[in-house]
């Protein structure tokens, strides 16, 4: 992906944000800000907070202290549904599809839940749809339902129902986990279309081949602290870094 310049204000900005479980530390005091057609890399092991971060981005946890801002606009104490409405959508570690349904039904169950209803299903969006499973690599039978799915394939389908949206900001949480070389190869076909369309993408991902290929910064987290931030090539030789994750990650 690798823009060129941010020139532009961020799309989304946390200041000083924080939060507790009881005496779990899953954020402590995070800066950071998303820039449109950016990809933007959160990386650390597990437990470090990284979830949760699209948690409290997503409205899902409230944080402790600090301020999340869109636009400029302060939406910190802003319920989830506001947030979605507004254009940050996300996708799960594990996927969330009602396994009952069938596969049309899942995928425009984001763009209801955003109250876009009927704007979703004209012909435009649906010439967009077919354009966004073709990049997925999903030929597939949209009356079927999710079980015919295999694990891969509906955390594609994961990435494709939070595209429709037309996000302004695209959250992903580790969507290469699960799937083989060639389904992964085309979650970096779905994160140019949300490129192209000017959003900001953050990516969480173990798969280090596929964080240091796509993302423009990184930013590292470890016990909920941000131990490093970077371009993929200052956190690859960052020794604090390579010593809480990567340098394990090698070893492991
Ligand atoms: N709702 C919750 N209630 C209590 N503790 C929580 C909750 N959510 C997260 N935690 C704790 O906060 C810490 C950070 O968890 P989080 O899921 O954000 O980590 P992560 O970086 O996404 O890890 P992984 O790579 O395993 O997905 C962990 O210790 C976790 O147990
Ligand atoms: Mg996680």
């Amino acid at each position: 992906m690798k823009n060129e310049a941010i020139e532009n204000n961020p799309i989304l900005t946390l200041a000083n944000v924080s939060k507790n479980f009881g005496g779990v530390v899953a954020a402590k005091d995070i800066n950071l800000s998303l820039y449109p057609r950016e990809v933007f890399g959160l990386i650390g092991p597990n437990g470090a907070g990284k979830t949760t971060l699209i948690n409290l981005i997503t409205g899902v946890n409230k944080v402790d202290q600090g301020t999340i801002k869109l636009n400029g606009e302060d939406i910190t104490n802003r319920p989830n549904y506001y947030r979605a409405r507004a254009g940050i959508t996300r996708t799960f570690q594990h996927p969330h599809l009602l396994q009952r349904c069938d596969i049309e039904t899942n995928l425009f169950l984001g763009i209801d839940l955003a109250n876009k209803k009927n704007a979703a299903r004209d012909i435009e969006d649906r010439e967009y749809l077919d354009m966004l499973l073709d990049r997925a690599g999903l030929n597939i039978n949209l009356s079927h339902s999710i079980g015919k799915l295999a694990y891969g394939q509906q955390k594609l389908l994961e990435i494709v129902r939070a595209l429709l949206t037309h996000p302004q900001v695209l959250l992903l949480d580790e969507p290469a986990a699960g799937l083989n070389q060639r389904e992964m190869e085309r979650i970096d076909k779905l994160i140019e279309v949300a490129i192209t369309k000017d959003a900001a993408v953050l990516i969480i991902e173990h798969r280090m081949d596929l964080v240091m290929s796509i993302c423009d910064r990184i930013t590292v987290l470890n016990f909920g602290n941000q131990i490093a931030n970077g371009t993929p090539e200052e956190i690859q030789s960052n020794p604090v870094v390579v010593e809480a994750y990567l340098g394990r990650r090698h070893n492991a």
